[in-house]
């Protein structure tokens, strides 16, 4: 179980301070997708990196598991905003997938099975020895995947990952990620700023104010857990939870104005 408590993250360089979050409150349950949704600059990807253990908060608290998190927690994989930069270019799929089992100090037949079995549950089979470059960036996404998949996390912590790939294999990746949390188990914290991609992937939906950021609203998605692209995406319930959605989201600009 994640638990974040009244999490603050001021940055300071010299003189200058930006608040970027000023009191988030929140949970996601073992083995939860929860999709977290906010505007542009709100703070989404400071808050995973606290998580992350890759930065400081200025106040509050943050535990996985029932530990307080203070560096990297072993259990813990990201996907980052941008694959482009998250994959070593020298380097073959194969080892970039690998890359991570190595630091696990896993053995070398193991780290193979896991690295195999990864890449095929993105549909990525027989790419192993391509270099991230030849690939598309769909394809480069879904190796960034693969290396989060196979390193076995316990909690997933994804950020706005599919911003840059075209609405087609945003799609095919947003299903990818669903059957991936249904076959393995694992706690999912889904960052995004598009709310049909969080009402859809998502168990539960958290809407962030814009700067300084609190949780303005949280829902239930109450949809049926099979999902797909045509019909879950045409059911009134579908729609009504991505106009409450947009209604908070407006709301909290507008709070914010005055
Ligand atoms: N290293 C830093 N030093 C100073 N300010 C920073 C730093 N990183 C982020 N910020 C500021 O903190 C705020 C939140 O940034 P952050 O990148 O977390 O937002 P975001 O919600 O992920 O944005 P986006 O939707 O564009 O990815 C912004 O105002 C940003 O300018
Ligand atoms: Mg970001």
């Amino acid at each position: 179980m994640l638990e974040v408590h009244g999490l603050r993250k001021t940055y300071k360089s010299g003189r200058r301070e930006v608040e970027a979050l000023r009191d988030l409150t929140f949970t996601v349950d073992t083995g939860e997708l929860v999709c977290l949704v906010g505007p542009s600059g709100c703070g989404k990807t400071t808050l995973l990196r606290c998580i992350a253990g890759l930065l400081e908060p200025s106040g509050g608290k943050i535990s996985l598991d029932g530990h307080e998190v203070s560096g990297p927690a072993p259990g813990l994989a990201m996907v980052f905003q941008e694959y482009g930069r998250s994959l070593f270019p020298w380097m073959s799929v194969r080892d970039n997938v690998e890359l991570p089992l190595k630091q696990k100090k896993l053995p070398r037949t193991r780290r193979a099975e896991l690295v195999e079995e990864a890449l095929g549950a993105v549909g990525l089979a027989g790419t192993e020895s391509a270099y991230p470059w030849q690939l598309s960036g769909g394809m480069q996404q879904r190796v960034a995947i693969a290396r989060a998949v196979a390193y076995e996390p316990s909690t997933l912590l994804m950020d706005e990952p599919f911003a840059a790939v075209d609405a087609q294999t945003r799609a095919d990746l947003e299903d990818l990620v669903r059957a991936l949390w249904r076959r393995l188990g694992v706690t999912v914290l889904f960052i995004t700023h598009d709310i049909d991609e969080a009402v859809y992937l998502g168990q539960r939906v958290v809407m962030l104010s814009s700067s300084p950021t609190v949780v303005q609203d949280e829902v239930t998605v109450d949809l049926p857990a099979d999902r797909d692209q045509l019909h879950t995406r045409a059911d009134p319930r579908f729609t009504e939870l991505r106009t409450h959605v947009y209604e908070q989201i407006q709301q909290a600009k507008l709070s914010q104005a005055l």
